[in-house]
């Protein structure tokens, strides 16, 4: 995962329970000295093993603090990409434009990222249905992103997660609910 997310990670960290505690999660999860640098890549493996420190220091589950973290991540994104994610005038543009716009324009800015594949479906003018896929299985931090671009446009979202990679399926199904 590129370094861009865990700085994405990092912020949300030391907002949350501070700096110290973002420096005792690099020392118990990360190798020595390791600074995140946005477009270089660092192992999934240290993510997620970072991730889970924060789980264990507050108690939740790895998938709620997943989602937490997609969901603050959208608009540290979105922030420092302003180019890509001002393209688009309503939630549902942007979430259509997922893989056709946004991940492609990342194909362009980073070299060989590792991204999810995801389709969207417009159901009717209230739903619309999208499948995620990915070896990393990052579904519930899809879900948090999700999340935090409807809070970037103003939009009530509830998501249904009815098919899920973790639990065997060839990908995720996520049922996405507007107001
Ligand atoms: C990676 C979903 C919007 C840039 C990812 C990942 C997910 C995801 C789940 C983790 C990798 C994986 O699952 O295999 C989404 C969704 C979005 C969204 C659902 C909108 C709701 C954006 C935006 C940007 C962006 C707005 C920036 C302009 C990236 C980058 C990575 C990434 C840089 C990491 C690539 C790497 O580590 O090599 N995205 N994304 N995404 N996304 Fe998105
Ligand atoms: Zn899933």
């Amino acid at each position: 995962m590129r370094g861009v997310i865990f700085r994405g990670l990092e912020e949300l960290v030391v907002e949350a329970i501070g700096m110290q505690a973002w420096d005792e999660l690099l020392e118990a999860h990360a190798p020595e000295g390791r600074v995140y640098v946005s477009p270089t890549s660092y192992p999934d493996a240290e993510l997620f093993a970072l991730a889970q420190g924060v789980a264990d220091k507050l108690n939740k589950p790895l998938t709620d603090v997943l989602a937490i973290f997609g969901q603050s991540l959208f608009g540290f994104l979105a922030e420092k990409h302003k180019g890509i994610s001002s393209k688009f005038a309503s939630f549902e543009e942007l979430v259509l434009s997922i893989d056709s716009v946004i991940h492609m324009e990342v194909k362009k800015l980073y070299d060989e990222p590792n991204l999810p594949s995801i389709s969207a479906i417009v159901k009717d003018d209230k739903t619309i249905v999208l499948e995620y896929c990915s070896n990393r299985k990052l579904c519930f931090c899809a879900e948090g992103l999700l999340y935090g671009a409807a809070q970037f446009y103003s939009r009530k979202l509830t998501i249904e997660h009815p098919q899920c990679m973790h639990s065997g399926a060839e990908h995720c199904v996520l049922i996405l609910h507007l107001d």
